[in-house]
């Protein structure tokens, strides 16, 4: 099977990586792909926005899968014009990207089909946003109503703040502002193959979004990641496909725009219950860098399935192990990188302990520079979450640019939970075997 993957980012380079190594591909492509993938992909030099041209080179090249990465093609139909072609696509409709494309649209839903989220109020004008803050009180959340690449959302910590970024958000753009309850808890992300109808839930993983240790700073991207999250027993899966996932594809597919492809449901373990966060359209960064490693069975055929609505009676298999990834990002990220710097040190090695995706980095004149706000994500394997953070960090220390910034805390809170987790799992295995 020929696959093409549309994005150059590190998610992308984590698919082009996988699929590279699945049995059902032969051959992977990758528009326009980024500097770190020549060794698992074929590079296209092809905008994803001029439409026609990738038409005629899909068609031409006999392509039997798309899968589309980042949420900006999607949310702006490319999956539909793909398929109008023929060629089965992973990756939601227009319609149904809306899902990530307007948080308003994504409430709505969720509070018409009962989806367990947080109180919120869509609002036009400052007047009205001032009096929901000061009647909810703060901390209350304040986000942008498009796409932001998870850079348009507050915390408001006090009146002040919260009036003034109101102001700002209307002031700057015809977008309207979402106010919502703050949550309080710890944060997991469950990604699922979504065909239509079924649903294959992956293993949790959690995104660390803030740019510096102890959760503080700005919110970004995501910052480093690990899998699996041991929080996630199964019962807790069961209740949040059984709650969240499993509702919004039936609401998604009654309204007439079934979901096909990853579905991410970013979800706040409160003291209430789970509840849901945000839906996102397709596969996290970094949580992909994070949850493809551990994966053992074969992508190309899963991801083949989904897109063709044949994912009923298929399961996934996982290895028993660990893996972080630690984000490296230039200086003035998320507001202004700094780009344009040599990068050093091993950024090509893959192995069972350590791998590197390449998020923005370039080739020139001989040299990796950097190219973007995050630069590479670092990945460690092994059979315990401190191993394999060890195995990232000590990869992380052979590698750098200047103005190189990183957190130095990914995976630690969790620890000592998953040695305590673990240890009742092997506990409660030598009790059954
Ligand atoms: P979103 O783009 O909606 O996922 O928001 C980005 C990040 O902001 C989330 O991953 C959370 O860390 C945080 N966040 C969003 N909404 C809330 C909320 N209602 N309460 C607490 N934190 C939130
Ligand atoms: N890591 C957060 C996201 O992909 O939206």
């Amino acid at each position: 099977m020929k696959v093409c993957i549309i994005g150059n980012g590190g998610r992308e380079h984590a698919l082009a990586w996988k699929l590279h190594h699945s049995p059902s591909v032969t051959d992977v492509y990758v528009v326009p792909g980024n500097a770190g993938m020549a060794s698992v992909a074929t590079m296209v030099e092809i905008d994803w926005k001029h439409r026609e041209t990738l038409m005629t080179w899909l068609v031409e090249y006999q392509i039997d899968l798309v899968v589309i990465g980042p949420e900006l093609p999607l949310v702006e139909g490319l999956s539909d014009a793909i398929r109008a072609v023929g060629i089965p696509v992973f990756g939601p409709s227009k319609q149904a990207s809306r899902l990530e494309g307007s948080k308003s649209f994504a409430k709505e839903l969720m509070y018409r089909y009962e989806i367990p989220t947080a109180k919120y109020e869509v609002c036009k004008d400052v007047e009205t946003g001032n009096s929901i803050i000061h009647q909810w009180g703060v901390p209350i959340v304040l986000k942008r109503d498009g796409l932001w690449g998870g850079k348009g959302v507050t915390i408001c910590e006090t009146f002040t703040e919260a009036e003034q970024v109101l102001e700002e958000i209307l002031s700057s753009s015809e977008e309207s502002v979402v106010i919502e309850e703050y949550m309080q808890g710890q944060e997991l992300s469950l990604l699922s193959f979504v065909d239509g109808t079924h649903v294959l839930p992956m293993i949790g993983a959690r995104d660390h979004k803030r740019l510096l240790d102890h959760d503080e700073g700005p919110n970004t991207g995501g910052m480093g990641a690990y899998a699996p999250v041991l929080e996630l027993n199964d019962s807790l899966e069961q209740e949040i496909v059984d709650t969240m996932v499993k509702p919004i594809v039936k609401a998604m597919a009654e309204e007439g725009y079934p979901y096909i492809g990853c579905l991410y449901t970013g979800l706040m373990l409160t003291e209430e219950g789970p509840k849901v966060v945000e839906f996102n359209a397709r596969f996290g960064d970094p949580e992909t860098q994070v949850i493809l490693p551990l994966l053992q069975s074969d992508l190309g055929d899963i991801m083949y399935a989904t897109a063709t609505g044949q994912l009923e009676g298929m399961t996934l298999e996982w290895s028993k192990q660990y893996a972080a990834c630690v984000i490296l990002a230039s200086k003035g990220y998320p507001q202004q990188p700094l780009t344009g710097r040599s990068v050093i040190g091993d950024i090509h090695t893959m192995d069972t302990v350590s791998m590197v995706f390449h998020s923005g980095t370039a080739y020139e004149r001989g040299h990796y520079v950097t190219q973007g706000g995050r630069v590479l994500g670092v990945v460690g394997v092994g059979d315990t979450l401190e191993q394999s953070l060890g195995h990232a960090y000590e990869r992380v220390a052979m590698i750098d640019f200047e103005g190189q910034q990183y957190r130095k805390d990914i995976g630690k809170s969790s620890v000592g939970f998953c040695i305590h987790a673990q240890y009742r799992k092997n506990s409660i295995d030598k009790e059954y075997n």
